[in-house]
């Protein structure tokens, strides 16, 4: 063994002490380290030749990286739909690595079997049936991928063709309906062979991103029987709106469409009582996305992806091979989802929901909505802002009253505070702002800090004139 490897065997418990150490310095520093930072130039060092062992690693990494780092996993973090990681789930990752179990195939352990049962507490969670079968991903994006690569197989089913044998080109043109879909749907279906061309917009609601069903229903009698894919939104990035599913989904009895709901962060919604009703419906779709490092507060990377048709996802996925045996009613996971190998992913937030349960989840997502509501009502008595809309979830957007197009000087003032960090958007040709809650840890203090720094931020720049 090299003589490295070699010590560091030796002294594993003290050497993991001190990363622990490490760890809790740095979870214990987040209300006090910048938020977040502007990236410093960093020029890449040599590839270490006899390398440092792990202490002179860790010494390296606290050194060169760790003080540009942002932090992500704290509660004023507020850009893009962030969650942080609860202390459950920062435990069951780490075992996650030590075990380093791949639950792809089941012929060594009941690592799937975790899996198995962590899809099912999920699926429970948001208020799926059992028909519903999922699998994880590392996020949303896949999720959507994986969905919407179970959808055009099933176009090739409606057409006698499979796609899985044929490619994509036996389908001809594909017609993916959506109001507002989010940018990783496009990357999807460029990946998918489908082209991001094939999105066709549908008009929304007034004022609204969730879109408009009778423009749905003329768009699909438009396409004359021909077999076609709708996206449906369950709680948009900028503003969370949500389509109605339920109505979306009785559309199917007039037309031939593949429903998949991109419910990434929305389906959380079923945790809390007064906003449940938004995911009425979610149930009745082919595919859900759900990502899961956003509001189940596991560590990147995390995403749980649903359908009720399992046999076309084995046709797609399928990775026939003799020594991975056949494939069954009950497939593996290597043959559900891109990969072949892959980490334990279920394992943390398999630890979360077990500590804390449905409950403890609910909490958090009751307590991000109402923060979200209360920054709302800052943000709004603020003369320098104007709401752009409701804050109908955990999402507040807004812009600078008089000045839209400072937006992005403003972003950047906030970022400089050290003291939160929201990222830009256009909403309705509007440059904008948003700040998204998802972190277990954010606290009515927190939103004081943000709205403090907000009113600061507003009169040391200009922004609030021309
Ligand atoms: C609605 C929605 N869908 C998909 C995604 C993509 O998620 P990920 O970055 O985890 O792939 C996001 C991310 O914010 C999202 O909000």
């Amino acid at each position: 063994m090299h003589p490295r490897l070699d010590d560091d065997l030796a002294r594993l418990p003290e050497l993991l002490d001190e990363t622990r150490a490490q760890a809790v310095r740095l979870l214990t520093g987040l209300d006090h380290r910048p938020v977040a930072q502007a990236p410093a130039d960093h020029r890449p060092a040599p590839l270490p030749v006899d390398g440092s062992g792990l202490a002179g690693a860790l010494e390296t990494f606290t050194r060169r990286w760790e003080p540009g780092f942002s932090g992500a996993a704290g509660p004023r973090y507020l850009g893009f739909v962030t969650g942080g990681a609860t202390p459950a789930s920062l435990a069951g990752d780490w075992l996650t690595g030590t075990l380093d179990q791949n639950p792809t195939s089941g012929l060594d352990s009941n690592a799937p079997d975790l899996e198995r049962e962590t899809v099912a507490w999920l699926r429970e969670l948001f208020g799926l049936s059992p028909e519903h079968e999922g699998a994880f991903v590392s996020g949303a994006t896949m999720s959507n991928f994986t969905g919407l690569a179970i959808a055009r197989e099933w176009l090739g089913e409606q057409l006698g063709v499979s796609v899985a044998e044929r490619g994509a080109a036996a389908l001809g043109p594909v017609h993916v309906l959506s109001g507002s879909p989010h940018s990783s749907i496009g990357k999807a279906l460029s990946m998918l062979g489908l082209g991001r061309s094939s999105i066709r917009g549908v008009d929304r609601l007034p004022g609204r991103e969730a879109v408009d069903v009778g423009s749905l229903a003329q768009a699909l009698e438009s396409l004359d029987g021909t077999p076609a894919i709708v996206v449906a939104n369950a709680g948009t990035v900028d503003t969370v709106d949500f389509d109605d599913l339920r109505a979306l989904a009785a559309l199917r009895e007039r037309y031939p469409f593949w429903l998949h709901v991109d419910a990434a962060f929305g389906a959380f919604a079923a945790l809390s009582p007064e906003h449940a009703h938004l995911t009425d419906g979610l149930d009745e779709a082919d595919s859900v996305c759900v990502d899961l490092h956003k509001w189940l507060n596991v560590p990147y990377d995390s995403a749980v992806q649903f359908t009720r048709r399992r046999d076309l996802q084995a046709r797609v996925f399928q990775n026939s091979a003799a020594y991975l045996g056949p494939l069954g009613d009950d497939p593996d996971f290597v043959h559900l989802t891109p990969e072949n190998s892959r980490r334990l992913r279920a394992l943390p937030a398999w630890f979360t929901l077990a500590a804390y349960g449905r409950d403890g989840h609910a909490e958090i997502v009751r307590r991000d909505i109402a923060l979200a509501a209360r920054l709302g009502e800052r943000i709004a008595a603020m003369p320098a802002y104007r709401l752009l809309a409701p804050v109908r979830l955990n999402v507040v957007c807004f812009t600078l009253a008089s000045s839209p197009e400072r937006v992005g000087e403003l972003t950047s003032a906030i970022t400089e505070s050290g003291e939160a960090f929201l990222t830009r958007t256009v909403y309705d040709g509007v440059p904008a702002l948003r700040a998204a809650f998802s972190n277990w840890r954010t606290t009515e203090a927190d939103v004081e800090r943000v709205a403090k720094t907000l009113e600061r931020s507003a009169l040391q720049d200009p922004p609030g004139r021309p």
